[in-house]
């Protein structure tokens, strides 16, 4: 598959959107709104909503308001939200993400990233990952260990400079009660250096007529001061989770030395024989979101630029190294795609860059997982990936028209209710 990541400006990247599921509404105008926002198909709003039962629909688009904010700068990389504040081994970067309906996953990282032309991967084993939580503030009845890996972004070219990461950690917790407010600890005790105490609240389960309270929906955020605009208010509407559906960071968007990259990068360097990333961008990310994710799940999905091609086309490192997704407890074995049940809701996230065809591994797993689907628990079925496959913008028109070929029957099949996706905000 080809995909182009040239047409990606700082411009696009900055252009974020978050819309929000109102608590309880999911029946009500917020939800239309959202939908006619996503380009969903829908009637007039003067008449009654068809489902997706009813469908398929003649595809509708909004025209851009050209009221809304354009592009905005970058954020330095000594900018105080994305500089680290921790020493060494003190956890940072800390992210929950959903496991099932009565366990979380929580990530976080140690120890620092080194750049350069030489770099030496640290030994992993050398901070634990512990979690400890409690209902009650300060009383951690729960303990748990997990798992603490690295991974390197090399490029085999002089002159590129290499990176490889702090020790990133990974934590399941479980037997957690719906509803519940959980405080808790992470880091490795061993050495004194676990983080300050912090807090989430459980989802409802599916089955009890509950729904998520509210949902943010995120794509293509990057770091710049509209991400600070887009992240502040989303934390200020107090999202119960966040759907991510791709384009996190765009470290693509950067020459290896950190300098601020090319919205076309082959004309730019037409020798260069792979596109470089700055993978400290990720961090600055990871603290940047720190705020929001330690308190709140945050369900991802890859994009484009997450691919991030490196030595012996090993790509998608940093995507698939640094987050939890419920891939082994949905039966996908894979974080490129996965399910999940929040209340009421069944969400699937669709991976659009690995194969999605009718003979292969995502779509089997897919059949099976819609199959299981019992709409009496979950009424709400839920599809999130990165390109849309209706658009009307010049640089990604039809540009994931075989995935839409391969997949869409299947999901009118089973009654998708709402789909999201990013890319070409
Ligand atoms: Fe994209």
């Amino acid at each position: 598959m080809v995909v182009d990541e040239e047409e990606h400006s700082a411009n696009h990247k900055s252009r974020n959107y978050m819309p929000f599921m109102e608590k309880y509404e999911l029946f009500t105008s917020s939800t239309i709104l959202l939908l006619a926002v996503m380009n969903m198909v829908i009637a007039g709003l003067s008449q009654r909503i068809p489902t997706t039962l009813e469908g398929p629909f003649k595809p509708t688009t909004r025209s851009f308001d050209p009221s809304l904010r354009r592009g905005s700068d970058d954020l330095p990389m000594n900018h105080p939200r994305l500089r680290k504040n921790v020493t060494s081994n003190f956890p940072e970067q800390i992210a929950l993400a959903l496991s099932t309906p009565t366990s979380m996953w929580i990530s976080w990282v140690t120890g620092d990233a080194q750049i350069g032309l030489n770099v030496t991967p640290v030994d992993p084993s050398t901070v634990g990952s512990e979690v400890w939580y409690g209902k009650e503030r300060g009383k951690y009845s729960g303990k748990q260990t997990g798992v603490s890996v690295i991974y390197n972004q090399l490029y085999p070219f002089e002159g590129l400079w290499n990176y490889t990461s702090g020790i990133i950690h990974h934590v399941k917790i479980d037997g957690l009660e719906p509803e519940t407010k959980y405080y808790y600890k992470c880091g490795d005790s061993s050495l004194k250096a676990m983080s300050e105490e912090l807090v989430f609240e459980t989802l409802p389960l599916p089955g009890s007529g509950k729904y998520p309270g509210r949902i943010a929906v995120i794509g293509d955020l990057g770091l710049t001061s509209n991400s600070t605009t887009t992240i502040d208010h989303l934390i200020k509407n107090d999202p119960s989770m966040i759907l991510m559906v791709g384009d996190l960071t765009y470290a693509n968007q950067y020459l290896t030395t950190g300098g601020k990259g090319a919205s076309c990068y082959s004309c730019q360097f037409p020798d260069a024989p792979i596109r470089e990333t700055y993978q400290p961008r990720w961090d600055g990310w990871g603290r940047f979101m720190e705020p929001l994710t330690s308190r709140v799940p945050m369900m991802v999905v890859e994009g484009n630029h997450e691919i991030e091609p490196q030595v012996a086309n090993v790509s998608f490192q940093s995507y698939l190294t640094r987050f939890s997704v419920p891939s082994n407890e949905s039966g996908s074995n894979s974080n490129f795609y996965y399910s999940f049940d929040s209340g009421g809701v069944h969400f699937i996230m669709l991976g659009a860059y690995v194969d999605y065809n009718k003979t292969g591994a995502q779509y089997v797993w897919l059949q099976k997982d819609l199959q299981k689907v019992d709409r009496s628990v979950t009424p709400w079925l839920v599809a999130a990936w990165h390109p849309p496959w209706y658009n009307s913008y010049s640089s990604h028109y039809q540009e994931f028209e075989c995935m839409r070929l391969e997949m869409e029957a299947l999901l009118y099949e089973y009654g998708v209710d709402i789909v999201f996706s990013g890319h070409v905000s």
